[in-house]
């Protein structure tokens, strides 16, 4: 069995989180879209540990309400008396053997390399790291020869000790046994009457256990949580870095600064994205996609050669190949446009399926239809789906035409090839071919005279 087979993680969300001023536990405000314990939970995963016991406490069971899968253990801490009581809430959750990894929720960004370099190691190890202002961290304090004999708390500490610059992440590995008689003999006797994990280290040390130190790649990756600036820091950290990733890839993108992914987005070849995009869930662009500034896809395929113009808001929906979207344009969940369909400006379409070289370019509704291919929607047409209780469908064959300010109220077909005149309600089915129109006779009133003003 290799060491990663054998380790245990805990993941300490027990905490206040007092200066979110919120009623959201800390740990499941977002970052990227996904609750900070769920950047922790799924960097683990990556780890393939033997068991992932989360800590909880304040916010109650709203943190395991949060969180599915079978490989995740629940152990309440309450009340919250520090760090080495909230590890020792975990104990018998953890196996005997191999090693235990602890983690912090609100540290939602340590790499998995960074990890896998803690979890290599062989007996106790802390991930620690230079601060050029270590204020608020426990210090790393090393004996002459180099060695770690303890970490002493800010709140603890001497004048002498608070010039370390060395600062403890509060990541660390250890063996599990030891880590259970260590624990087991903490005390509280410290400026915050606390059960200090962090004073197992002296112990440690006193046994003669090498203490090891690692060192995060990136100082972002031990950065944590504590209010809602730090979260924005690391959000835009967060987006910077995958802005990075993508344009490596061969992205090209008009602002890394100005991309925001909460979800995942995969591209094609020579894809462009504009200013101010936001992607949300599972986004797939392909070759050649160009997404216009301040468009928000979510949930969405896009096939090669599309365009989305700017301000366009697409949810739930897949767009075939050379397709052109806005602007101004919103798709919602249910539907598919086929390849070369064009969905101007104002032009919302919901739950509906639009064919091949279709095109609504301006102000309409569509909604719960079946648009055939080469239709042409005017402009201001509505389908009329909702009596009031019932959504119904409207069916647009091929090649059909609708004049301007049509309202077509469904359930209704209008056949292939048809045409509808301008301005009509159509209420029953339109027949193929020829020109349907329901319209009021035009009169012209010779002596009719403009209100006027009173006096
Ligand atoms: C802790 C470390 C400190 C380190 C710092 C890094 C201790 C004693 N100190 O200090 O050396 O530099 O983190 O950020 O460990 N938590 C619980 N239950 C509790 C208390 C805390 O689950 O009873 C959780 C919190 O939710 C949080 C983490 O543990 O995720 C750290 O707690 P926090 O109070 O922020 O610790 P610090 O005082 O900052
Ligand atoms: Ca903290």
């Amino acid at each position: 069995m290799s060491n990663s087979e054998k380790l245990n993680v805990v993941i300490l969300a027990a905490g206040k989180g007092t200066r979110m001023y919120s009623s959201v536990p800390k740990v499941l405000h977002r970052l990227a879209g996904i609750p900070l314990l769920g950047h922790v939970i799924n960097t683990v995963r990556l780890l393939k540990p033997a068991s992932i016991c989360v800590v909880y406490g304040h916010g109650g069971e709203a943190v395991p309400a949060a969180f599915s899968g079978g490989d995740l253990r629940f152990a309440l801490q309450e009340p919250q008396n520090g760090t080495g009581h909230a590890v020792q809430m975990a104990l018998p959750h953890l196996g005997d053997d191999g090693n235990t990894m602890i983690l912090y929720g609100d540290v939602p960004l340590t790499g998995v390399a960074t990890l896998q370099k803690l979890a290599r190691a062989d007996g106790m190890t802390l991930l620690t790291a230079q601060m050029d202002n270590p204020h608020g961290y426990g210090r790393i304090v090393r004996d002459a020869g180099g060695a770690i004999t303890r970490i002493v708390e800010e709140k603890d500490a001497t004048k002498e000790e608070r010039e370390i610059t060395e600062v403890n992440t509060g990541i660390l590995v250890a063996p599990t046994n030891k880590l259970r008689s260590w624990l087991s003999e903490l005390k509280n006797d410290n400026a915050q009457k606390e059960y200090y994990l962090t004073d197992v280290v002296e112990m440690a040390a006193r046994e003669g256990t090498r203490i090891a130190s690692v060192h995060p790649q990136r100082i972002w990756e031990v950065m944590g949580v504590n209010n809602r600036a730090q979260l924005a820091e690391l959000e835009r950290i967060f987006q910077l870095e995958l802005a990075r990733e993508l344009m490596m890839q061969g992205v090209g993108l008009a602002d890394p600064a100005r991309l925001d992914v909460r979800g995942r987005l995969s591209c094609g070849r020579d894809v462009f994205i504009d200013v101010n995009c936001v992607f949300e869930g599972e986004v797939n662009l392909g070759d050649n996609v160009r997404i216009g500034s301040n468009s928000v896809l979510k949930n969405v395929e896009i096939r090669e050669g599309s365009e989305v113009a700017p301000f366009t808001h697409i949810e739930g929906a897949e767009v075939g190949a050379n397709c052109k979207i806005g602007p101004y344009a919103r798709i919602r969940p249910g539907t598919t446009l086929a390849a070369n369909a064009h969905v101007g400006n104002f032009v919302e379409i919901k739950n509906s399926q639009i064919g091949t070289g279709s095109k609504a370019n301006h102000l309409s509704y569509v909604g719960d239809a079946s648009v055939g291919s080469n239709v042409n929607i005017g402009a201001g047409t509505i389908t009329c789906n909702y009596d009031g209780a019932n959504k119904h469908r409207t069916v647009i064959e091929d090649d059909a035409f609708i004049g301007s300010d049509t309202q077509l109220i469904a359930p209704v077909t209008v056949g292939r090839g048809a045409t509808i005149g301008a301005g009509s309600t159509i209420a029953r089915n339109a027949p193929e071919g020829g020109l349907t129109l329901s319209r009021s006779k035009q009169i012209h009133i010779e002596s009719w005279k403009r209100p006027k003003k009173k006096e």
